[in-house]
């Protein structure tokens, strides 16, 4: 890069590691958030004011009233996450705003943790280390506590992305069955032997653990509901990596309630950290604060793959995570 030359501004939203914000600044004159404090809508269109672009993560909701705020000289956003239902895409083309994502750098992470609640809330990893610390631990016993099986159990899986592959190649050494619903089969399956339901409620009868892997859209907004619930084998196991807004919790908790859902595995909610709280003293619930992304070389390759996209749209070319 040659540093005579006047960089481009970024607004960087939240902070980055720091190899990334080391990479950012070497193409951008950034403006970063040392101390990562979430920023308001105000915050964010004063502090993109002469910004080419703004760099941003999923905690930032870029609705239709905030695009039409940001500055004029504003024209690309780059979200450093797969997931993009926080961003107006809509809105963000009515502007003429590039927008782009960071698909791929975080499927194996993710499907990681996606085995690890497959696994913690079915032995109850969760209570299990709560008794240990808190010196509660009587000694062992033949009938209590006791958790449920996962090899020799059937896995379905709600949408095949990336992630859902990822997360059947996991289980399927676990020794689970692999079932998956998405819009069509995905060929040179990822899982030799799973099956494939082409009507999500076909597949739900077949499922001993259901796990969340579509992409959140107003079409998968609260498909896990107590109709889909419903359909699930009696002492089912959930687990959600996707998005909460996937899940009607009421739906879920009251399910979890009855024992007609058994346990779940949870990453994400609705209205992240403000979770419903009724989760929190549920003893059959594995709840992590959405960390299926959240390695450090997961999360730097996550912003370098954002900085590719925009340096592409800098150089004039097309960024390869277009999605707009
Ligand atoms: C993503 O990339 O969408 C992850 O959930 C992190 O936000």
């Amino acid at each position: 890069m040659d540093r005579g030359k006047k960089r481009p501004k970024l607004l960087v939203t939240r902070k980055m590691p720091d190899a990334a914000e080391t990479a950012f600044s070497a193409h951008f004159e950034c403006q970063f958030n040392p101390g990562d404090t979430p920023m308001s809508a105000g915050d964010i269109v004063r502090a993109a004011d002469g910004c080419s672009a703004i760099a941003l993560t999923s905690m930032d909701k870029f609705d239709a009233g905030l695009i039409s705020r940001l500055p004029a000289s504003v024209k690309m956003l780059a979200t450093v996450s797969v997931g993009h239902e926080h961003i107006d895409l809509a809105a963000a083309a009515a502007r003429g705003l590039v927008v782009t994502n960071t698909p791929g750098v975080l499927t194996d992470a993710t499907a990681d943790i996606a085995l690890l609640l497959i696994l913690g809330a079915a032995r109850g990893a969760h209570w299990g280390e709560r008794m240990v610390r808190e010196n509660r631990w009587p000694g062992s016993s033949m009938v209590r506590p006791l958790g449920h099986d996962v090899s020799g159990q059937r896995l379905g899986i709600l949408g095949m992305g990336r992630i859902g592959q990822a997360v059947a190649r996991r289980a399927s050494a676990f020794g689970m069955t692999i079932h998956y619903h998405s819009r069509k089969p995905v060929i040179g399956s990822a899982a030799p032997g799973a099956v494939f339901h082409g009507v999500f409620e076909d597949m739900l009868p077949h499922c001993d653990f259901l796990s969340v892997n579509c992409a959140m859209t107003e079409e998968t907004r609260k498909m896990i509901n107590a109709r889909t619930l419903a359909l699930l084998p009696h002492g089912a196991i959930v687990i959600n990596t996707a998005r909460g807004g996937i899940v009607d919790d009421d739906a879920l908790i009251a399910a979890l309630v009855s024992g007609h859902v058994a346990a779940a595995g949870l990453d994400v909610f609705a209205n992240e950290p403000n979770i419903d709280p009724r989760y929190r003293s549920m003893e059959n619930v594995f709840l992590l604060p959405h960390l299926g992304s959240a390695t450090l070389r997961t999360r730097t390759n996550m912003a370098l793959k954002a900085l590719d996209n925009l340096t592409a749209f800098t150089q004039g070319k097309t960024p390869p995570d277009k999605l707009n």
